[in-house]
């Protein structure tokens, strides 16, 4: 990576239930350069669940963060430790979800009124690693707090237990009647309070999250911020990756020619992989979107009935019914 660009100029958000490390893959064979983030796991889930489980990823997904979500500092800080072990370039904390599963244990958006709870957190993780940076996710606001005193004083607060890296949802969370899905729609856009922070802490990293769709957006957004980090539209229309490495990254090319190439190379990760080919296909559907046949192509990959055939059987089908596509 070119030195002067920053780590995290663009990255993909972490998703529950969609980034895993197939979807992670995935998004590699289409962009080399662009920081992944893993779902949320909780303290919990990896202190007391099958580690190996929630934390191993292929060697191709670096760079790669790790997303807890949790708020006790020795938790955290033991998780931390569990992210470096296992080779994650970042470690990142969640202080933006609203669902209020989370909130019952008292992590996600709600820590946004407890910067001290969250600092201390962060010095605890910070202590626990030496090689990789500790971050945190976050909102500009939690239920109608308006004020953009709210925000400046959270990241504030954070950076002087050391934390050097904000990825900020520019909304938002309301904690009560939204559910996390309207979280991510109802409460309106404020990318002016993102561009303030970068401007009233110019020596921190600050990245905008929320509602980027287009490459003309993201320009806009570098021209005041250090990164942007894309969530539902990577997933959706991972084609609009394909020259992020080369348009933004500074590398001298972009990884894949073509979808065919990244379809090929997907298919034959499914036949190694030692899952059921539907657990990777499913993250790949956006692939053509705006092709001719996308939708046709869509429906083989999410049949069901066609289940228990290999996933090169499956592919064989679809280049048969070509030209179609
Ligand atoms: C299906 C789904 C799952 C999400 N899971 C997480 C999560 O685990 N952790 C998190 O910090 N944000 C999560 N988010 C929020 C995204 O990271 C991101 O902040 C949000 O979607 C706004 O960005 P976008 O408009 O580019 O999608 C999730 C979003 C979606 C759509």
């Amino acid at each position: 990576m070119d030195a002067s660009l920053s780590p995290w100029r663009l990255s993909v958000a972490p998703m529950l239930d969609w980034t895993d490390r197939h979807c992670r893959y995935f998004h590699r064979l289409i962009t080399r350069r662009t920081r992944l983030y893993t779902e949320m796991v909780t303290t919990g889930a990896l202190l007391h669940g099958d580690q190996a489980r929630h934390l191993d990823f292929n060697p191709e997904e670096h760079p790669l963060a790790l997303q807890l979500g949790g708020s006790e500092p020795e938790d955290l800080a033991a998780c931390a430790r569990l992210a470096e072990r296992w080779g994650y370039d970042e470690v990142n904390l969640n202080c933006g979800c609203p669902s209020e599963r989370v909130q019952r244990g008292a992590f996600g958006a709600c820590l946004m009124n407890e910067p001290r709870l969250v600092a201390d957190g962060v010095k605890a993780m910070r202590d626990a690693v030496q090689r990789i940076p500790v971050t945190v996710k976050h909102r500009i606001g939690v239920d109608r707090t308006e004020s953009y005193d709210f925000v400046r004083d959270f990241v504030g607060t954070l950076a002087e237990a050391g934390c050097e890296v904000f990825i900020v949802h520019a909304r938002n969370a309301w904690l009560q009647g939204l559910s996390p899905k309207e979280n991510r729609e109802v409460p309106p856009l404020r990318y002016e309070f993102v561009y303030r922070l970068k401007r009233d802490f110019p020596h921190l990293t600050v990245v905008l999250n929320g509602g980027v769709q287009t490459h003309e957006q993201i320009a806009a957004h570098l021209a005041q911020v250090d990164g942007v980090m894309v969530g539902r539209e990577a997933y959706h229309q991972p084609w609009l990756m394909a020259d992020w490495d080369q348009r933004f990254l500074g590398a001298p090319d972009n990884p894949a020619q073509d979808r065919d190439q990244v379809e090929a190379a997907l298919v034959a990760y499914m036949a190694r992989s030692g899952v059921p080919w539907s657990h990777i296909a499913r993250h790949m559907l956006g692939l053509r979107n705006g092709l001719p046949g996308a939708r046709r192509w869509r429906q083989v990959w999410s049949d069901h009935r066609l289940k228990s055939q290999p996933a090169q059987a499956v592919w064989q089908q679809l280049r048969d019914m070509a030209p179609a596509r």
